[in-house]
This record gives C-alpha cells, structure tokens and sequence, in this order.
C-alpha cells in the first residue's frame, strides 16, 4: 500500500467536504479517495447529494468547507486546470437535438479550442461506433445512442478522469451493457472514472463503491467490503403468502427487514441468532422452504437508505 498522504496516486482525494443550499445540508463531511485507473461507483437515493458532490469534486462548486485534490489539483484554487483534464457527463442530456452527431462533437471541440478539429471528430467517431450516425439528427436518436454520443463528447479533449453522472438512467439493458464495456476498456487504459447509479448490476461492476444518503457517506470500498460492513444475515424464503409473512416478520425482533426479491422473500437481520429464531417461528408447521444466503449489495443498500433515515431523519 503507498503512502496515504500521497494524492498522487488517488485522481480524487477529498477531505471532510460540506456544502450546504440554504439550511439544507447537502453534503455533510464527504471523504472519498479514487486511484487512478479505478472505476468508483457512486449511489444514493434521489437527493442525496451524489450530484452536488461530484461538482465539488470537479471544481465547479466550492465547498463550505473541506479540502482536496482531483488530479493532484485543488478543488478550491484549480478549477480551470480540473475542467481542462477532467470529462463531465451531467445527469441531463445536454447537447443540441438539431445538430446531427458530427456537429455536435464538432461545437464541443470548438469549445474546447482543439486543432484539427476534424480529425479529433473522426476519430473519436471511430472509437465509440458512431460513424454510420454521424449525420443522423440528434434528436432522433434513441437514448442508446444519447448516451454514446455524451460520453463520445466528454471524451473528445481526452481527459485523464471521467465523472459520469447516471449516464444510463432509462437505457436499456443492451446498451447499458455496451456502455459499460466501453468503461471498462477505457480503465484498462488507466483512465479513471467516477459513475453515479441506481443500478444494481452496475454497482457490481465497480472496483470501489460509496454509498451516500442524506449527504453522508455510510460505506465505502470493494462490494465485498461494503456488504460486509453492515454485518447483516439473510434468509432466503419462497412459498405462498409472502406478503403476509413479510408483514409478520417485520414485527418481530431480530428482523430488521424484509424485501421481496422476485419470487423469494429476503429478510435481514444484524443479531443473527435472533434472525434465525425469528424465521424458523414465523415459518414453523408450514410448507415455506427456507435457507441462510449470502447477503448481497441491494439489501445492504436497502438497509442502509432505511437505516439512515432512522438516524438523520428524512431532510429532502
Ligand atoms: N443549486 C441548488 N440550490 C438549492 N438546492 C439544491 C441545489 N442543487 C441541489 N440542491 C438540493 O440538494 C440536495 C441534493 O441534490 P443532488 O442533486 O446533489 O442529489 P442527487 O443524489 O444527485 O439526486 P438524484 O439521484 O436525484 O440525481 C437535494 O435536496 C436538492 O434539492
Ligand atoms: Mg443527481
């Protein structure tokens, strides 16, 4: 392991960062560390500031307080130096729908002062599959295609770190998928990327993972880690009347929740004796088949939304 203090080898190193909007605190004590080649897996439920966070990091917002590095530059005095190295997909789809894929990435090249603008335009193209569109309108294009073009466009200037905020948010499955390829291979080439989700599959697909809600940051690190952090048993239940047992289970100590999972019942718990006791009653004298599983990432977020709501009460 280097040396924690050297933010060399982290592309965002952010210390104890505030922001607040009003009275609303927005982001409250973030730290968070990505090294390079890494992809970082950001979630939260709606409003919990995984947006307003990736802004502080990239230097377009300042924070209240906290310091830090995004590609060894200060978030607070650099922010030039960040937009220049750094590629920003925004939550929205932000490019013309009435100029066709080429010119779009053309404006985006003018922007950003290149040369040779029209080979940059070609080749990036070429690398993310758009030449057969590349006079297709933008505005008819499905939101595959959308996506392809942004990250097409915040690639053009060839940054050395990608913030991507929920660049797949209602694409489907297919697309996401070659979306995330895409990423992959952009990591094997040491560009580091930090991705906002809702996804679980995506979450999966991260190498280090941070789960933010209501500004806080309960869990950071590999999948495993973050599963792991919580200390939570599952049982795994299938039969009939699932409903009913959830409700049933939920009113009983040692089950601190309960989710349905397709045609299974999860139910968690962090006392895993009690868990246990608890199921083997409410299922006693019937045909429900049961068995311990392998906690996984979505009912660790799905504690952790709830928990801390709990905790902080809910401030949207
Ligand atoms: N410019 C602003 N002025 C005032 N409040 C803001 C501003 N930007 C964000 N907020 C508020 O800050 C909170 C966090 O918003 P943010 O957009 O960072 O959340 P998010 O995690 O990205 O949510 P989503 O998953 O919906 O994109 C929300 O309550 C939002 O309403
Ligand atoms: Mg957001």
């Amino acid at each position: 392991m280097s040396n924690d203090s050297d933010s060399r080898e982290y592309v965002i190193d952010v210390h104890e960062l505030n922001k607040h909007f009003g009275d609303k605190h927005v982001v409250n004590n973030v730290s968070l560390r990505v090294a390079r080649g890494q992809i970082f897996g950001f979630l939260g439920p709606n409003g919990s500031g995984k947006t307003t966070c990736i802004r502080l990091m990239c230097g377009l917002l300042t924070p209240d307080s906290g310091t830090g590095t995004c590609l060894g530059y200060d978030i607070r005095r650099d922010s030039a130096q960040i937009k220049r190295n750094v590629g920003y997909m925004t939550q929205r789809f932000s490019y013309w729908e009435d100029l066709t894929i080429r010119e779009n990435l053309d404006f985006v090249a003018r922007i950003y002062q290149m040369r040779n603008r029209r080979e940059t335009v070609d080749k990036s193209l070429e690398a993310l599959g758009l030449q057969s569109r590349a006079n297709q309108m933008t505005g008819s294009l499905s939101g595959g295609w959308k996506q392809r073009l942004a990250l097409a466009a915040c690639m053009l200037h060839e940054p050395r770190l990608l913030l991507l905020d929920e660049p797949t948010a209602g694409v489907d499955p297919t697309a996401r998928r070659d979306f995330w390829e895409e990423l992959h291979r952009l990591a094997a080439r040491g560009i580091s990327v930090l991705v906002s989700t809702h996804y679980m599959d995506e979450a999966e697909r991260c190498h280090k993972l941070a789960y933010i809600a209501y500004g806080k940051l309960l869990a950071q690190g590999t999948s495993k880690e973050v599963i792991e952090s919580q200390d939570l048993a599952t049982w795994s239940i299938q039969g009939e009347h699932l409903s009913e047992l959830s409700e049933k289970l939920r009113a009983t100590p040692g089950v601190d929740q309960t989710v349905v999972f397709g045609a299974a019942l999860h139910a968690s718990g962090r006392d895993h004796a009690a868990l246990e006791r608890a199921i083997r009653q409410a299922t006693a004298g019937t045909t429900l088949r049961m068995e311990p599983i392998e906690t996984g990432l979505e009912d660790v977020f799905i504690y952790l939304m709830s928990h801390s709501k709990d905790n902080f009460g809910a401030q949207t």
